[in-house]
């Protein structure tokens, strides 16, 4: 497994450019199962839950070409096969998005059940009581879920979420814009990634309105076509870099992001005192003069903070000065990143869902492991400004979601190297794709 090696202390300066968003481009591929046609998306990130998603499109009997490297047109003229592999949604809970536009598009869908995971439990049985509704029949045989449609297909419904469902929200859109009648979900998740692949759809001649706000309605059609698509920026990967700026007392040019997107990350860090200037639309200016002050956090849906940028936050407030209380309501157990930053010095202590971090402390070097992707981030975050040498295992979790982070980084003055293990080939290698 290849492992990070971080000598800690450089001031990060310069520009990085921001990838596509990962949480958009997967429910997009997904997306072309419902159509014949060929469907063309750029700004893929190149990242290794993208090349699981590839992976389950082709095992079906889907093929993607890659005409370049951030392009991806995917046919599903093809597809023989109604299901997705333990084997892929064991490493990828983003698998469960084939079985929505599966079974609106074939009347059938067999996907492993995604089972524990690192960060929690993480049910889909959401997803599956609002197909359900739709009027599929859900079965549970030998860990997988078998869901059948009527033989006239699915029809249209009210869907009422109990608990706010990024990919629940994206799975229930696709399905629904072949179903019968008008679907209406209530309660949907907001994330900007929701409304991309509502503009996809729309795109491929589906009628959804009202993606982005919490009610979204979808008249269903007889079939969608061919489209193209450009996927937003990744969020996610421009609050990281806020982070990486801002830590190591640095300044950095981030361009390719959506600021928009990331209004709530922003407002968060500017009031602990990262200095954000919006240059322009897609650029921002990160710079961190003054002490980095403590503060409160709680993560929630969109449009409140991502929980997905928990962890990244955590690692700064390490190096604030007083104490930060950190909420985390999306996920239990998504605190895994917190024992090992104790291992480098930090002051964090954990009951349930808070973490409770005094600052600042002098991180020091050493071997950690990376137990998730964000966890990941987290750990790099922190070996960029611990005193001496920090070794990172497992950085396949950051390989699921961050594109060549380790060149980003070295770009703008990082000390990092990514060291091979012997057996463990490069990324473009193992997968036949050029990097
Ligand atoms: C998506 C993101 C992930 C992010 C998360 C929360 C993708 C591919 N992944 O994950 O990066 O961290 O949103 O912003 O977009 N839940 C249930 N039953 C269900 C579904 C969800 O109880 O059927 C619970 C989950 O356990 C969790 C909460 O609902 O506590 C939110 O999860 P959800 O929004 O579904 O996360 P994902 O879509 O898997």
């Amino acid at each position: 497994m290849d492992k990070f090696h971080i000598r800690g202390g450089n001031a990060l300066k310069g520009r990085v450019s921001i990838s596509g968003a990962k949480n958009s481009a997967l429910p997009c591929m997904a997306a072309a199962i419902l159509t014949p046609e060929t469907i063309t998306l750029h700004n893929i990130p190149y990242v290794r839950d993208i090349i699981t998603m590839r992976r389950l499109l082709e095992d079906i009997g889907g093929h993607v070409l890659t005409p370049e490297l951030r392009t991806h047109k995917i046919s599903a003229a093809n597809v023989e096969l109604m299901s997705a592999p333990y084997e892929l949604v064991k490493t990828m809970r983003a698998s469960v998005l084939a079985l929505g536009p599966l079974l609106a598009r074939f009347g059938k869908a067999r996907v492993s059940l995604p089972g524990g995971c690192a960060i929690g439990a993480r049910p889909i049985d959401l997803h599956l009581a609002a197909f359900t509704k739709m009027g599929a029949e859900v079965v549970l045989e030998a860990g997988d879920v078998i869901a059948r449609a009527p033989q006239d297909g699915l029809r249209g419904g009210e869907i009422e979420f109990e608990k706010i469902s990024v990919t629940g929200t994206e799975n229930v859109m696709m399905a629904a814009t072949l179903a019968r009648g008008k679907t209406v979900i209530h309660h949907a998740a907001r994330e900007p990634e929701v409304r991309d692949l509502a503009e996809l759809l729309n795109k491929m001649g589906a009628r959804v309105r009202g993606a982005g706000t919490a009610k979204i309605e979808i008249d269903g059609v007889e079939g969608l076509g061919e489209a193209q698509h450009t996927i937003i920026p990744d969020r996610i990967e421009t609050g990281t870099f806020i982070v990486a700026g801002a830590i190591t007392k640095g300044e950095l040019e981030i361009k390719d992001c959506n600021p928009e997107h990331c209004n709530r990350i922003i407002g968060k860090l500017r009031d602990v005192g990262v200095e954000i200037e919006e240059v322009n639309q897609s650029t921002l200016h990160v710079s961190c003069r003054k002490e980095i002050h403590a503060g409160d956090l709680q993560t929630e849906e969109y449009p409140g903070f991502p929980t997905d940028m928990q962890a990244q936050f955590m690692t700064l407030m390490t190096q604030a000065n007083g104490r930060s209380e950190i909420v985390e309501k999306i996920f239990e157990n998504r605190f895994m990143h917190a024992s090992e930053l104790q291992r480098m010095g930090a002051r964090i202590q954990i009951s349930h869902d808070k973490a409770v971090v005094e600052g600042p402390t002098q991180l020091i070097g050493a071997r950690v492991l990376a137990s998730d992707l964000r966890a990941s981030a987290s750990l790099v975050l922190a070996g960029l400004i611990a005193e001496g040498e920090t070794i990172i295992d497992r950085v396949y979790h950051i390989d699921r979601g961050y594109e060549k982070i380790e060149t980003k980084l070295k770009a703008v003055g990082a000390d990092i190297v990514r060291l091979r293990d012997s057996v463990t080939a490069p990324l473009s290698s193992q997968e036949g794709v050029a990097a």
